[in-house]
Parts: structure tokens; C-alpha cells; sequence
């Protein structure tokens, strides 16, 4: 017997290279139509923040912005700060992650965790104004020699890397047969840079962005007064308008309420087996909305999941929160109640619970 030797290299020669070609996953159960799925929590710290985080250092590097031993601040709700803290870590630079008190506590643990400096500021202060952690952040970078501020909102390689990378796999990934691509918007690199990949490529293609009721964005696009409210999904539609979302490449936002996001997440998990986070609960939640108003027969639907939902363990994972917020629990569907009342009847002298 002869073994046939494999010519082509196997492996990665380092954890950078794991960033981006995630794969798409076709869902058929979650919505009533397919809708294939970008699963971005296949990237190193589990979220599609890798991508921008790492490009944005790397060409601050190339421009001789930044070098080894220098420390760079950015002010981020989580997801960009782990990416940024790893690649960070790759390129042996220090990293002080500027964030806000509403940020759950898991996410903080692993930033600390990364080997990141965690700042917490007030998140009931205007982010931009005296306090607000955009204003800290700037503040700590006057303080500091050889430090380099990241600025995801304003910093045009974070649209630029979806633009090159993440729009140009969907694309492949589909063979071009795509008619609606829809995601959430925090700091608008993803939908803006696929947006914008999509379109030259399509311009009959139709961008959707999906945001959590009391996020501005959908008043924004359709040019009518807002007012922001606090929502439960992170790390999307802050009380901030992002330079980097482009709204001319936006065919329409429509929002969703954080009961049917969180309720989404259980679907997902449960139905297609993902593990997802809040903003991908509420972009699918927005897909099935769509759908409810437009059968969209015949058409092609991409998304993407941005996140892992092991990180909202004290979030989406805690029914204390759930009751705090009022939202429906999810059906229990797999054993009746009587069957737990026989069990729980059975053991009561173990004081067996469920
Ligand atoms: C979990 C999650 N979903 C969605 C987004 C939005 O992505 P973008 O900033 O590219 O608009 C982010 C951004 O931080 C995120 O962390």
C-alpha cells in the first residue's frame, strides 16, 4: 500500500491567517425561506471585529503609524477591543481598551484576559461628550507617548477590509447569485464595505440593514427626527451616527424589538445548532420580519452572524436578565410538563429540581 503524499501545504503558519474565509452555512429551518449565513465567529477571538481590527493596525504599521512597543487606545464596546488586544498581542504592542459600564462583565474578564488595560467610563454620558468614552479615549491618547488612537467609526480601513475581503467571499462563496444582503450596523464597516462590493458588482442587489428598536439609524436613512433609546442587543446602533456608514448604498433599515432578537438566538441555537450572539438574533429576527411583508420568491438572501453567543453567557444565557427585561421565554419544547412533574415527583426525597 502507498500513501498518496500531499503536496500542498496543510496548515497556517500562524493564528493571523485564521482571520476572515469563514464559512456560509445555508439555514433552512430558523426562517421560513434558505438564508445563507456568514458565520463570523469563526474568526480567532470569535467575531467579525478580527478582520477590521487587525487590518487597521496592520496598515498603521505600513504607514510607520505605529510600531513594536508602541501602545494603541481605542474606545469599543467589546468585540473590536478582543480583536484589537490579539492583534495587539501578534505584533507585541500595548493596548489600553477604553469601554462602558453596560458592557457585560464576561466580555471585560476576557479582555483582561487578552492582556488588555480596561477603562470604564459612564455609558449615560453622551459617548463624544466630557466622560463619554470616545472623549476618554481621546484624552488618555494626549497622555500617553507612542500611542496611536484607533477610531473604528472614522478609520476607513474598517469598511475597506469587508470591502476587499468579506464581500469578495460572500460573492465567490454565492457564485454571484445573491439578491438581498442583509446585516446589522454598528460602526457600518460591514454593511458599507460589503455593501459597496456587492453593488458594483450587482447593482440590482438590495442592501438591508436590520437595528434594534430605539436605534436611529432607520429615522437617519429615511431623513425623519429620532430619539435614541437603550436597547439590550450590543454592540449596534449606539446613540451615535457612524461616519463610516455609507446610506447611499442602504436600500432600507428596519428595526426589531429585543424580545424577538433574544428569542431568535434560542431559534438558531436550537434549530440550525449555532451558537450566535445578540445582533445575529436580531439580524435574522429582521429577515423574518421582511419576509413576513414580501415573500422575496425566488430570491437569494445572505447575511452574516457577527458573533459567538458563549460571550452574552450573563446576558442571553441568564434568565434573571430575561425576566428583568420582560421578554417571553423560549418554549421548553422537549419533554411535556407532566413528564417533569413525574421526574421532580420521583426524586423529591433527593430534592431533585429542574
Ligand atoms: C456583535 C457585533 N455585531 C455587529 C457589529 C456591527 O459591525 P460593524 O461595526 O461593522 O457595523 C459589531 C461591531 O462591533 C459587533 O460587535
Amino acid at each position: 500500500m502507498s500513501f498518496n503524499y500531499v503536496t500542498e501545504k496543510l496548515y497556517f503558519d500562524n493564528i493571523t491567517q485564521l482571520i476572515g474565509n469563514t464559512p456560509l452555512l445555508k439555514l433552512n429551518s430558523v426562517v421560513e425561506k434558505e438564508i445563507y449565513a456568514k458565520l463570523e465567529y469563526y474568526n480567532p477571538t470569535f467575531s467579525i471585529k478580527d478582520r477590521a481590527a487587525f487590518y487597521m493596525l496592520k496598515k498603521a504599521i505600513e504607514e510607520n503609524s505605529l510600531k513594536e512597543g508602541d501602545t494603541i487606545i481605542a474606545a469599543t464596546s467589546g468585540n473590536t477591543g478582543l480583536g484589537l488586544c490579539f492583534s495587539a498581542n501578534f505584533f507585541k504592542m500595548n493596548y489600553i481598551c477604553v469601554t462602558f459600564d453596560t458592557v457585560p462583565k464576561e466580555k471585560i474578564s476576557l479582555l483582561k484576559a487578552f492582556g488588555a488595560n480596561v477603562v470604564i467610563c459612564d455609558s449615560k454620558l453622551d459617548s463624544n461628550l466630557e466622560g463619554g468614552y470616545l472623549w476618554v479615549a481621546n484624552k488618555i491618547n494626549e497622555m500617553i507617548e507612542n500611542s496611536y488612537l484607533i477610531n473604528q467609526f472614522t478609520d476607513l480601513n474598517n469598511p475597506y477590509v469587508h470591502y476587499t475581503e468579506t464581500g469578495k467571499e460572500i460573492w465567490y462563496q454565492m457564485d454571484g447569485e445573491i439578491d438581498y444582503f442583509f446585516s446589522t450596523i454598528g460602526t457600518g464597516g460591514t454593511i458599507t464595505g460589503i455593501g459597496k462590493y456587492l453593488k458594483e458588482m450587482n447593482p440590482n442587489i438590495k442592501i438591508i440593514g436590520v437595528e434594534p428598536e430605539g436605534g436611529i439609524y432607520r429615522k437617519v436613512l429615511k431623513g425623519e427626527n429620532y430619539e435614541f433609546k437603550n436597547h439590550a442587543v450590543e454592540s449596534i446602533s449606539d446613540n451615535y451616527i457612524s461616519p463610516n456608514v455609507d446610506f447611499n448604498l442602504i436600500d432600507e433599515i428596519i428595526s426589531v424589538s429585543d424580545n424577538d432578537s433574544f428569542n431568535m438566538c434560542y431559534e438558531t441555537l436550537r434549530k440550525e445548532g449555532l451558537c450566535v450572539g445578540t445582533s445575529s438574533g436580531c439580524v435574522l429576527s429582521g429577515i423574518k420580519k421582511y419576509l413576513t411583508n414580501k415573500a422575496l420568491t425566488n430570491k437569494r438572501i445572505v447575511t452574516v452572524l457577527p458573533d459567538l453567543g458563549l460571550k452574552y453567557i450573563d446576558t442571553l444565557y441568564n434568565s434573571e436578565f430575561w425576566k428583568a427585561k420582560g421578554f417571553t421565554q423560549p418554549e421548553d419544547y422537549r419533554i411535556d410538563l407532566k413528564i417533569q412533574e413525574n421526574i421532580l415527583e420521583a426524586f423529591s426525597k433527593y430534592e431533585v429540581r429542574m
